[in-house]
């Protein structure tokens, strides 16, 4: 169709507009610089607690408080409940652009040239309904609600942009997500024992499915290779220690993930990696994912 391919061209505009480097790289190593002051907090805005980002859901509450506001403007009699929405949509922008900002700041390229833009037009939205609030406020009730629909179609532009964000450049989505469905159920043969040298992360595959594999000692674990944030090469992460854990790091944006289950210990990443079930027979390190296909 001819709106599908005119917005795709704009997309790919957007997503090579090596311009926008100019303004992305330094405020996302200022933001980086901002969030790495608090793990804690910072690992809070990833979403890791929740298992994905947080960012979609917090922006429900702006959202949807700027949208009702612009139609309850059309709406007789519902005048008063316009300004508290509208303020209610401004504060609540505040911790979400703060969620939004590390995700972004830990993204390729790409993905930051259209979460710049996306977050702009997000500014802009919010921007309005402020002047629409200022307006309300002088009794200028048709300039309120022309800064609101203004407000609100530059929210849909900002939309659009982030479902692109997600569902085209793959921005917070689980990219380790297909592991179990490509690995052979049961126990699998990885390699000789002896292939595998003390304390340092290996690459190894189950047929097309890369795995990393830290042998320390006797012990052995192995952790589906491809990280969960944005398919960074574990095995190329540096082994560390975090309250006591073992943990790899991920080379890309320092996701941690404990070595002996794979979960999460800090962000960006918001999904732990697979952890396999390992056992050695006859010199031979066989590993099994449990809920792989397959897998009685
Ligand atoms: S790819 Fe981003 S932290 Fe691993």
């Amino acid at each position: 169709m001819r709106l599908t391919s005119t917005l795709e061209r704009s997309m790919e505009k957007v997503e090579d507009a090596g311009g926008l480097d100019r303004l992305a790289t330094p405020l996302a190593g200022a933001v980086r610089s901002l969030a790495s002051r608090s793990r804690t907090l910072t690992d809070l805005l990833h979403g890791v607690p929740l298992g994905h980002p947080a960012h979609p859901a917090i922006v429900l509450l702006p959202v949807g408080s700027f949208a009702s506001a612009t139609i309850l403007d059309f709406v007789p009699g519902t005048g008063p409940a316009v300004p508290v929405l509208v303020t209610t949509g401004l504060a609540s922008t505040v911790p979400a652009a703060a969620a939004g900002l590390v995700d972004w700041a830990e993204l390729h390229p790409q993905q930051q040239r259209v979460g710049l833009v996306h977050a702009t037009s997000n500014v802009v939205g919010a921007t309005f309904y402020g002047l629409s609030l200022y307006a309300r406020g002088r009794r200028r009730w048709g300039a309120a609600r022309l800064y609101s629909l203004a407000g609100f179609s530059a929210l849909m532009v900002g939309g659009y942009l982030g479902g692109h964000l997600s569902y085209r450049q793959s921005a917070g989505a689980n990219h380790a997500e297909d592991v179990p469905h490509l690995v052979p159920g049961g126990w699998n043969d990885l390699c000789a024992i002896d292939d595998l040298p003390d304390g340092r992360p290996v690459e190894k595959h189950i047929g097309e499915t890369s795995v990393m594999v830290v042998r320390r000692g006797k012990a052995i674990d192995v952790l589906s290779d491809k990280c969960s944030h944005l398919s960074g090469p574990l095995h190329e992460g540096r082994l560390s220690e975090e309250d006591g854990v073992a943990c790899i790091t991920c080379p890309w944006h320092g996701s941690t993930f404990a070595l002996s289950d794979g979960r999460v210990v800090s962000g960006p990443a918001t999904v732990k990696q697979h952890a396999f079930d390992v056992r050695v027979s006859s010199g031979v390190v066989q590993v099994r994912l449990p809920g792989a296909s397959g897998d009685a």
